[in-house]
C-alpha cells in the first residue's frame, strides 16, 4: 500500500516525499460517552491511511486521492469549505493550523489506505490526524500531539459538520501497539492497559449499511444529553455533564424528565460505570466479565440510547448465542457500520463463516469481516532527509 502511494506521488510530482501514516480505531467499550466528558476504551488498528507530501514552492495545495482517483487544488490564501466532500477533512485541518497562526506553504499530497469508509472505523479522523501530523513534521511546527488532536477534532466540527467527541482523533494519534487506552474525556488523562489477547481476537463484522440519519441523530443525542444535564444541574450545581451524574440522582428526579431524555441520560451514566468496571476486569485479566459488559453496552445502545439498527442488533444477538464469543456490541456512532466481537482464537474462522451465512440469509447482504490488530498511533514512515 505505502509503496503504491509513494510511486503515485513520484509519478505525479517527481519528488521524494515525507511519508506518514495514521490508523483507524476500534472502541472496546464506552460509546457516546466522549462528548459527555466521560470515559472511553479505544485502540488504534491495522487499518490505516498513508500520506506522501512535500513542499511545491507555490501557494497551492495540490492533492490526489489514491482511493477515489481524483485530484483537487486549493489556494492556501483562501481555505474554506469546498464542494468536494472528501477534501473537506484535509482543508479543515489546514484551516485550523492557519488559525493557530502557522504558515502553511504550498505542498503536494497523495493519500490513500484501507480503512473502509462509513464502517465506523474513523477513516475521517485518520485523514485529519495524518495530515496534521504530516504538516507538523514537514514544516517543523512543533505543535504537541494533543493540540494536533484538538485541531483535527475541530476540523471535523467545522468542515464536516459532525459535532464529534475527541475519542477518534485521540486514538488515531495516541494509539499504542497491543494496548487499549482508557481516556478521561474531561481531563484528557489517559492510561494504557494490556489487552490479554493470547487466546482471543478482535473481529469486526461490517454490516455494509450506513443509514443516512447518522449525523443528524448524532447531533440530536448531544442535545438530549445537554437537556438531561440542565435538569440535574438545577438540583446539583456540581453536575455540568452526564459524567458528573449518578443513577441515584437520575432516579430521584425522574418525574422531571421527558422519558426519552431520561433513557439517554441513564444509558450514559451506566456506560461510564461499565468502562470503569471493564478496566478493572482487564487488571484482573477477567475477559469473561469484560465481554459481558460489551453485551450490556449493546443493550443500552439499542434500547435506551437508540443508535443501533436491525442489522447491528441481529449480529449482536447472534453473537451472544455463540460460545466462541466473549462479548460483542455495535461500535462507534451507530446506525450501521461494524459490530466489535471478542472471539476465541481457535474459533475465529468458523465464527466469521457462521455470521456471514446468517447475515446474508437474513438481509441478502454480504457482510465483511476484519480481524483487527492493535497498532501505534500516527507516525513517520520515512523522510527523504532522515
Ligand atoms: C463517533 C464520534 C466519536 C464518538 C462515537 C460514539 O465515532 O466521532 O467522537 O462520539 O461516535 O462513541
Amino acid at each position: 500500500m505505502v509503496q503504491d502511494i509513494v510511486s503515485k506521488y513520484k509519478e505525479l510530482y517527481r519528488l521524494d516525499p515525507v511519508v506518514v501514516r495514521s490508523p483507524g480505531r476500534v472502541n472496546l467499550i464506552g460509546e457516546h460517552t466522549d462528548y459527555n466528558n466521560g470515559f472511553v476504551l479505544p485502540a488504534a488498528i491495522n487499518k490505516e491511511i498513508y500520506f506522501a507530501l512535500a513542499p511545491n514552492g507555490t501557494n497551492l495545495f495540490n492533492v490526489y486521492s489514491y482511493d477515489l482517483e481524483e485530484t483537487a487544488s486549493f489556494d492556501l490564501d483562501k481555505i474554506e469549505k469546498s464542494d468536494i466532500r472528501w477534501a473537506n477533512y484535509l482543508l479543515g485541518v489546514i484551516a485550523q493550523l492557519q488559525r493557530a497562526g502557522h504558515t502553511i506553504k504550498g505542498f503536494n499530497l497523495v493519500f490513500g489506505g484501507d480503512i473502509p469508509i462509513g464502517a465506523g472505523l474513523s477513516s475521517s479522523a485518520a485523514v485529519e490526524c495524518g495530515l496534521a501530523y504530516g504538516l507538523n513534521y514537514l514544516y517543523a511546527l512543533n505543535i504537541d500531539k494533543l493540540d494536533l488532536v484538538k485541531m483535527a477534532q475541530k476540523a471535523e466540527h467545522e468542515f464536516a459538520g459532525v459535532m464529534c467527541g475527541i475519542m477518534d482523533q485521540f486514538t488515531s494519534m495516541f494509539g499504542k501497539y497491543d494496548r487499549v487506552v482508557k481516556l478521561d474525556c474531561r481531563s484528557l488523562d489517559y492510561h494504557y492497559y494490556d489487552l490479554d489477547m493470547h487466546d482471543y481476537r478482535i473481529v469486526l463484522l461490517d454490516t455494509q449499511v450506513k443509514h443516512s440519519l447518522a449525523s443528524s441523530e448524532y447531533n440530536t443525542r448531544r442535545q438530549e444529553c445537554e437537556t438531561g444535564v440542565a435538569i440535574l444541574n438545577k438540583h446539583y450545581p456540581e453536575v455540568n455533564s452526564l459524567r458528573d451524574a449518578t443513577l441515584e440522582m437520575l432516579a430521584q428526579h425522574q418525574s422531571e424528565f421527558d422519558p426519552v431524555v431520561y433513557k439517554r441520560s441513564k444509558y450514559v451514566v451506566e456506560e461510564n460505570l461499565r468502562v470503569e468496571g471493564a478496566c478493572q476486569d482487564l487488571e484482573r485479566k477477567d475477559m469473561a466479565a469484560f465481554g459481558e459488559k460489551m453485551f450490556a453496552s449493546h443493550q443500552g445502545l439499542q434500547h435506551d440510547y437508540e443508535v443501533s439498527c436491525p442489522e447491528l442488533d441481529f449480529l449482536a444477538d447472534l453473537a451472544k448465542k455463540n460460545e466462541a464469543v466473549l462479548g460483542a456490541r455495535m461500535m462507534g456512532g451507530g446506525f450501521g457500520g461494524c459490530t466489535i466481537n471478542l472471539v476465541k482464537l481457535d474459533q475465529v474462522g468458523p465464527y466469521i463463516q457462521t455470521m456471514e451465512d446468517a447475515y446474508e440469509q437474513q438481509f441478502g447482504i454480504k457482510m465483511k469481516a476484519y480481524i483487527a490488530e492493535i497498532v501505534n498511533g500516527s507516525s513517520l514512515v520515512s523522510s527523504p532527509v532522515s
